[in-house]
């Protein structure tokens, strides 16, 4: 499974190489080629100096910008662009949005003994080339340099050239298309994106009415670095900083939002943006989906949690006294922003808890995600984990986007998890409350010869090594069963449990008898 979907773009004026530099990228990275006048000639049954010969290039750019529309979508193609494919002006930002774009540059002398007599260049047919191409040079100068990355491939050898590629490919924020049907939008994980928010916000055309909603304990640790980033690209947001806490999200604390966005001028041209963990992301993202019925939301997940977890996938609610979650909404945010680097100031509870959610995705499905978790001594890099648990997430609200079947999948261990905080009055942590609930679900698994004995005691031992609860006994299996009575998610009257059928493969199983969620539960008590 490939964790990205950016594609790989490489453009510049013919001769440049960028057929050849974009085939070995593709091969490097094994990823898809797509040769943008291969593939209009592929389409339209002809040579390219035919179409401009019977068809006139008029025909060719509609073509082109067909092609430039179908990749935009981002699939985690290399694609080698014709020479003035990102002339266009809307054709370049549709490539742009889709990754990373890279130009190479040549000098003109060289480019010119590089295309000397060759026929199939229809936009060198001229009584003078060299002057042609001086003079096309020229005209695509400026649209070449709104390009973001350039190489200068002037006497470099073609291996050189693709290294400087896969090196910048290589250090671009990872990014995603979430296809949803309220709209789609992109997720960056992208450290140090707190100062880019002005600039992201700009290309999205969001006026200056913004409004930051932030809780007590991250604003004094980021609120700076978000406001200067705001600045420099000329938005003096309004900051709203609400006390911390889940005994927070709830309706009242909602209406206080409301106010400010009232006071602060937002309108559907202006933004909310949440800098925060689940709580705030939820809080806010209600507040925007709901305020004058909708107006553009970008969350600024500050915790693991809510950067693989709440973040995506469009849920927002906030809580009644008789039940979490209880009044909500989905909404399509206008950009989701993961800056990794704000983890740094997590609490250690709150890693370990967002820990717990990414072994699930890995168990849920991405066996390589798990492996390293389960055999590397040390941590693999934040923006690595977030980004392979994001896929997991982004590809089950994809395929479910309002939460009908396949998603059910991503409440691995949660309804254990849910009684078991039930019980507890919220006193334990959720992520260590799922902990508790994965390896339950591993036992009923393999209780119910779903899963080996060895998938239980790999995903028993990642928990455990990771510093997550792997037993419980606070209470007594017939209370918990009873407490996952009361799930939301029962369908028909029957709860439907996630269960692990092997490391990256998970079931739905309705078909679970109190006796065996008993059982299982007994065999967690030490
Ligand atoms: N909408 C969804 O799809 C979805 C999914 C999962 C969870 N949630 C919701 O998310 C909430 C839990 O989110 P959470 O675990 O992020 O809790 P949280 O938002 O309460 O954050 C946990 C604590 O960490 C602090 N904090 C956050 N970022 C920090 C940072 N970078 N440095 C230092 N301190 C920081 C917070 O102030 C808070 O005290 C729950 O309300 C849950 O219902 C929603
Ligand atoms: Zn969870």
């Amino acid at each position: 499974m490939d964790t990205d979907r950016r594609n790989l773009i490489i453009t510049g004026f013919m001769g440049t190489g960028k057929s050849v530099v974009a085939r070995e990228v593709a091969r490097a990275l094994d990823r898809e080629l797509v040769d943008m006048d291969k593939a209009i000639v592929e389409r339209a049954g002809k040579s390219i100096p035919e179409i401009f010969r019977q068809e006139g290039e008029g025909q060719f750019r509609v073509l082109e910008r067909q092609l430039c529309q179908e990749l935009s979508e981002g699939q985690g193609h290399v694609v080698a662009t014709g020479g003035g494919a990102l002339v266009d002006k809307m054709n370049r930002e549709l490539m742009i949005g889709s990754g990373t774009a890279i130009c190479l540059d040549c000098s003109p002398a060289e480019l010119y003994r590089r295309l000397e007599g060759d026929e199939g260049r229809p936009m060198l047919w001229d009584d003078d080339p060299q002057e042609r191409l001086r003079v096309l040079l020229h005209e695509r100068s400026r649209a070449y340099s709104e390009i973001p990355h350039h190489i200068d491939t002037t006497h470099k050898p073609v291996e050189q050239v693709v290294e400087e590629a896969l090196a910048i490919y290589r250090a671009q924020p990872q990014m995603w298309r979430v296809h949803s049907p309220r709209g789609d939008y992109q997720v960056q994980v992208h450290p140090g994106a707190l100062h880019h928010v002005g600039a992201l916000l700009r290309t999205r055309e969001i006026t200056p009415r913004v409004v930051v909603v932030s809780d007590e304990n991250v604003w004094p640790l980021h609120g700076q670095t978000l406001m200067e980033g705001l600045k420099a690209s000329d938005y003096t947001a309004t900051s709203v900083v609400l006390p911390a806490g889940e005994e927070h999200k709830r309706l009242d604390t909602v209406r206080t939002l409301y106010d400010r966005f009232v006071e602060a001028g937002v309108d559907r041209s202006g933004a909310i943006i949440a800098l925060g963990g689940g709580v705030i992301t939820d809080m806010a993202g209600f507040a925007a989906a709901t305020y004058m019925r909708g107006v553009p939301f970008v969350p600024l997940p500050t915790t693991l949690l809510g950067m693989v977890d709440a973040s995506v996938g469009g849920k927002v609610a906030v809580d009644l006294p008789q039940g979490k979650n209880l009044v909500g909404a989905f909404i399509a945010p206008l950009l989701v922003l993961l800056d990794t680097n704000v983890l740094d100031t997590l609490p250690e509870m709150e890693q370990r808890a967002g820990l717990a959610e990414i072994i699930k995705a890995g168990i849920i499905d991405d066996p390589e995600l798990f492996r390293r978790l389960e055999s590397e001594p040390e941590l693999p890099e934040m923006r690595w984990l977030v980004g392979r648990a994001l896929r997991v997430k982004i590809d089950v609200v994809e395929e479910d986007p309002y939460e009908q079947g396949r998603r059910a999948v991503l409440n691995l261990g949660h309804t254990f998890a849910h009684a078991i905080e039930v019980l507890e009055g919220y006193g334990l942590h959720h992520g260590l409350a799922v902990s508790i609930g994965m390896v339950a679900a591993a036992h009923l698994a393999e209780l119910r010869d779903l899963c080996s004995a060895e998938t239980l005691a790999r995903i028993t031992a990642t928990l455990r090594n990771h510093g997550l609860p792997t037993q419980y006994d606070a209470h007594p299996p017939e209370a918990i069963y009873e407490a996952m009575q009361r799930d939301k998610k029962k369908r028909a009257g029957r709860l439907r449990l996630i269960l692990p059928r092997a490391i990256g493969d998970v079931i739905i199983d309705s078909g679970v008898s109190k006796s065996e969620i008993v059982a299982a539960l007994e065999r967690i008590r030490s």
